[in-house]
């Protein structure tokens, strides 16, 4: 089959012909994909430095939403015709970037009706992150001051809904094309980052202490969270840029899991508009590589897609 990908490692991706899917094992599906989404870490793995189960040859991608076509014999879940989404690692066989995935039946969710294919396809990885970036590793509680720097992104957006969800008091930072949609997520307070002193600024609305929890989705921009966050407090950083730890501050960083279960639950608020993913760009397959330079840019205002 055709599939948006790579010949070896660090190739550059382009359509090539690769094997058709092998039959399903007991426990997984095969999904006609309908759109996939694109993201900066699927650069990490054309370039090796993220394994994802899948060597090269290979398609890319590592979530979709599609429609099931047939299932292993131990799946009950599950059944033709079903709309899913997916976060499916490791890769059982190739990356989502193809007209046919196969992926375990455990880490599908079903796709809200009312949802599109393209923001189905690219919400997985974002909300799976930001998800657990709240609740398992800073464990936010409602009324506490919570900072998400580099909230004008997709995951960034989500993770100031989710925390508005669990009644945080979210203070963000956002550009001024974002200062709307941000406040409209749920922040109480949205800062310029563009302003070097916006630290300064999270401190000032939170009576001098800082922000109880912080979570960092701009890139190389955790050592400036870090000094917004109170005495004793916890900063997550999803961009692989922890800085050294400081004045009690617990620090993590964060790498996306797959988690059906999660992924289930997440969508729920996705299907009644309490989440949202906004679309910023959508490619066919053939275009893969725009798409993933696009993705890798930051500058789509929105998700990057393909659409099959
Ligand atoms: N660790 C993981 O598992 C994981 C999972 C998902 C994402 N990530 C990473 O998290 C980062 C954010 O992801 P995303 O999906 O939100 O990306 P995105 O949608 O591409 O975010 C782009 C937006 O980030 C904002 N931004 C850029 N530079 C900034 C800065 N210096 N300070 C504050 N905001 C800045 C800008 O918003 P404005 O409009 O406000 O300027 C820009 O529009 C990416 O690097 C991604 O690779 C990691």
């Amino acid at each position: 089959m055709q599939v948006a990908g790579i010949r070896r490692a660090g190739a550059p991706v382009e359509v090539i012909e690769t094997r058709e899917p092998r039959p399903l094992a007991r426990d997984e599906v095969l999904l006609e994909v309908m759109a996939a989404g694109v993201g900066n870490w699927d650069e990490f793995v054309r370039v090796g430095g993220w394994d994802v189960g899948a060597a090269p040859p290979t398609a890319l991608g590592v979530e979709a939403a599609g429609t099931v076509t047939a299932a292993g014999g131990a799946v009950s879940d599950w059944a033709p015709g079903d709309a899913v989404l997916t976060h499916p690692l490791p890769l059982r066989d190739q990356g989502t970037w193809a007209p046919t995935l196969i992926a375990p039946a455990a880490l599908l969710a079903r796709k809200p009706r009312d949802v599109s294919w393209e923001a189905a396809a690219a919400f997985p990885v974002p909300a799976l992150t930001a998800e657990q970036v709240l609740s398992d590793t800073l464990r936010v509680r409602a009324g506490e001051h919570l900072l998400v720097h580099g909230a004008g992104g997709v995951t960034g957006g989500l993770l100031v809904a989710l925390a508005a969800l669990r009644g945080a008091q979210v203070i963000a930072t956002a550009g001024p094309s974002s200062r709307q949609r941000v406040s409209a997520l749920g922040a109480r307070h949205v800062i310029d980052y563009h302003d070097q002193d916006w630290p300064e600024h999270v401190r000032a609305v939170t009576d001098g202490h800082g922000a109880a929890a912080a979570a960092s989705a701009a890139p190389g921009g955790a050592a400036s969270a870090i000094r917004a966050v109170a005495d004793g407090g916890r900063l997550a950083t999803i961009t692989s840029d922890p800085p050294a730890e400081q004045r009690g501050i617990t620090v993590s960083s964060v790498y996306v899991r797959p988690d059906g279960r999660q992924l289930r639950d997440l969508a729920t608020p996705f299907g009644d508009g309490r989440l949202e993913i906004p679309v910023g760009a959508s490619y066919r397959l053939a275009d893969a590589a725009r798409a993933l330079a696009q993705a890798t840019a930051g500058h789509a205002g929105g998700a990057v897609v393909l659409t099959l």
